[in-house]
């Protein structure tokens, strides 16, 4: 049988989205509830770049499902440079139960899942950042209630893999999804045009906004991130010259809704793309954004190890 994969975010349809969303809350609820790799079984945690939560959440809802994480240092493994991706796939299918990487280009990880034999999971690429925004999703849900009919607004580097995946995930969710950056930052156009066609068949929608005052109007949650994506760095003072009207401060903030929610994946610089005054004041619910990431990855990794695990969404 071949493996299902957790590559981009609409690699879950609109009910299966929904799915994985209430087995994290049951899982947030119940942790040792399902023993999908019970053995242990070994999941395969690769990194090509930095990792806190990724590292930490993966590896606790590994043990916290009966598994065993083996972390790879990408360096160390050289995948691409040392030895292809094509024969690392195959080397970690034969002793892991699924893979979860984090490297640069999707077209990598795309590879890797092409010839590993096991899911493979995305823990960020470039172009996308799924675990997280399903964990955005979970947050919003449990802060705010059901998800379709919600604006959620991203400022900052709208070219980015948060912003490609809360397009994505949020219009699977039949959300109203916003992203607004400068100039030169906007979304690729492949990602907006997929995230229009889901929002389609979702009642939700997606587009960019030039301006980032309009973008923030009125919105149920806003989102923002670091301007300069890992990777990135070399850009980083031409970034900070054009970034400054997307940052979100108070003022920004009381532009959405009264009881906006804010999100931000961490790690934060505050006072570059978010003020400490927003990032630790009331409406800021990161903490209970990185926890879930824990939730959502172990629905995703049980999911994708027997999608029996599914049940109808709420
Ligand atoms: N856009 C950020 C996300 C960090 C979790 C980056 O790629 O560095």
């Amino acid at each position: 049988m071949t493996a299902r994969h957790f590559l981009r975010d609409d690699d879950l349809s609109p009910q299966e989205q929904a799915a994985v969303l209430d087995l994290a809350l049951r899982l947030k609820a119940e942790p040792f509830a399902l023993a999908s790799l019970a053995g242990p079984q070994v999941v395969a945690l690769v990194f090509d770049k930095p990792t806190l939560r990724t590292q930490a959440s993966f590896a606790a809802g590994v043990a916290e499902l009966g598994g065993f994480p083996m972390t790879v240092d990408g360096a160390l493994a050289g995948i691409g440079v040392r030895e292809s991706v094509a024969d690392t796939a195959r080397v970690l299918g034969r002793q892991s139960a699924a893979i979860v990487w984090r490297t640069f280009a999707q077209s990598s990880l795309e590879e890797m899942a092409a010839y590993a034999g096991v899911p493979v999971v995305n823990a960020l690429t470039d172009e996308l950042h799924p675990c997280q925004a399903l964990a955005d999703l979970l947050t919003v849900r449990e802060h705010r209630g059901p998800l379709p009919g919600q604006t959620l607004t991203f400022l900052g580097d709208a070219a980015s893999n948060m912003a490609h995946s809360l397009l994505l995930a949020g219009a699977t969710a039949g959300m109203h999804v916003r992203v607004s950056g400068p100039e030169g930052y906007r979304p690729d156009p492949a990602m907006l045009a997929r995230a229009v066609e889901i929002a389609g068949t979702t009642g939700g929608s997606a587009i960019s906004v030039d301006d980032p005052a309009e973008a923030a109007a009125g919105a149920d949650v806003l989102v923002t991130d670091t301007w300069i994506s890992m990777g990135r760095e070399a850009e980083a003072e031409a970034r900070a010259e054009v970034f400054g009207a997307w940052r979100l401060d108070q003022a920004m903030l009381e532009r959405g809704a009264d009881d906006a929610l804010v999100l931000h994946c961490l790690p934060a610089y505050r006072g570059k793309e978010i003020t400490a005054e927003v990032l630790d004041g009331p409406r800021s619910v990161v903490w209970d954004e990185a926890e879930n990431r824990r939730h959502v990855q172990k629905a995703v990794l049980a999911a994708l190890l027997d999608p029996g695990v599914l049940g109808e969404p709420t």
